[in-house]
């Protein structure tokens, strides 16, 4: 039977997220994930009705420009600075993104970044495979920061900020958090998790985890003014969005010993990472992974194959709007 929706997916994904499309709409998938340009995407998306898109599909106003056909994006990830919302809406195009199915993936990574910066494991791991390991253990050697008992600072307290607290009292943590809004007192009681103004989060934190949506506001919200007041003996983790931090500051401070070690899954301009954070020892990096687990990509893409049918009219499933 010819359908007569079609929709594109703009890289590979799970064949039976495709199957579960495709009884529906005719798909044309992209067999390789590539950063393309507006144009490219533009011509992409000239004759589908919808599409799934990711982080590096940045839909703006030129992309949909003049384009009647297109009726829905939907986003693999909660996050969705790469799309224009404003530019969507007035095109007439609903939008859509993954919500709660990686709140859990994604803050675990957060821990694993914390600890692998404080006790310093790819520094050490490294330092291990190339030999250099010689002689016993030295007692002084490798020293590297506690996270049991000390200070926990997030900056952002949404699903994933409340979900990173959640995981400090096993490490026997107080937690303290800076949001635009306070949690409920439940909540705060629950997460044993204290308001504090922005300044006193940056104070205070003994390691401090940013987990805010990127926003015109959020750019740069820790840079070297910020970094500044932290503890020079602090780890700072980013899962949220690269621009969120001034990365030649951020790299500045680590390098001058202003700041212990950072955690880094996300950067500014990505896949380009600045050269002065990849020469730093004190500093983790990883390649935007936070809500790669097999099971929570999975999560994602179906979720985005769901909204994106439930847009087009397919489906049960109701789609989950931009929160
Ligand atoms: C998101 O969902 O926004 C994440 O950054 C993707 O891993």
């Amino acid at each position: 039977m010819t359908k007569q929706q079609s929709v594109w997916v703009s890289r590979p994904l799970f064949p039976e997220v495709l199957a579960s499309l495709a009884q529906y709409v005719d798909v044309r998938v992209e067999t390789k994930e590539a950063k393309r340009t507006q144009a490219q995407l533009r011509a992409k998306l000239a004759d589908v009705d919808g599409a799934i898109v990711g982080l590096s599909d940045r839909v703006d106003a030129s992309v949909v420009a003049g384009n009647r056909r297109l009726r829905a994006i939907a986003n693999l990830g909660v996050g969705y600075n790469n799309l224009d919302l404003a530019a969507l809406t007035a095109a007439g195009i609903l939008a859509t993104n993954t919500p709660d199915v990686l709140t859990q993936t994604v803050a675990d990574y957060a821990w694993a970044l914390l600890l692998a910066a404080a006790r310093r494991v790819n520094s050490a791991e490294r330092w291990l495979r190339a030999g250099r390991w010689r002689g016993g253990m030295r007692f002084d050697d490798w020293l590297g920061l506690d996270v049991h008992g000390k200070t926990l600072g997030i900056l952002g307290m949404g699903r994933i900020g409340q979900a990173v607290a959640r995981r400090a009292s096993g490490f026997d943590m107080s937690v303290i958090y800076h949001n635009r809004s306070r949690l409920p007192e439940a909540a705060e009681r629950e997460y044993r998790a204290v308001w504090v103004d922005k300044a006193e989060l940056l104070q205070q934190a003994d390691h401090l985890v940013l987990v805010l949506p990127y926003t015109a506001q959020s750019h740069h919200a820790i840079g070297a003014a910020e970094l500044a007041q932290m503890k020079r003996s602090a780890v700072l983790v980013n899962i949220a969005r690269g621009g969120i931090v001034d990365d030649v500051a951020l790299a500045a401070a680590l390098r001058e010993g202003r700041l212990a070690a950072a955690g880094l899954d996300v950067f500014e301009g990505e896949p380009a990472v600045n050269p002065a954070l990849r020469e730093l020892e004190n500093a983790v990096l990883s390649p935007h992974i936070a809500s790669a687990s097999a099971d929570t990509r999975r999560a994602m893409a179906q979720l985005a194959a769901d909204n994106l049918l439930a847009a087009l009219g397919h489906g049960p499933r109701a789609g989950h709007p931009p929160s």
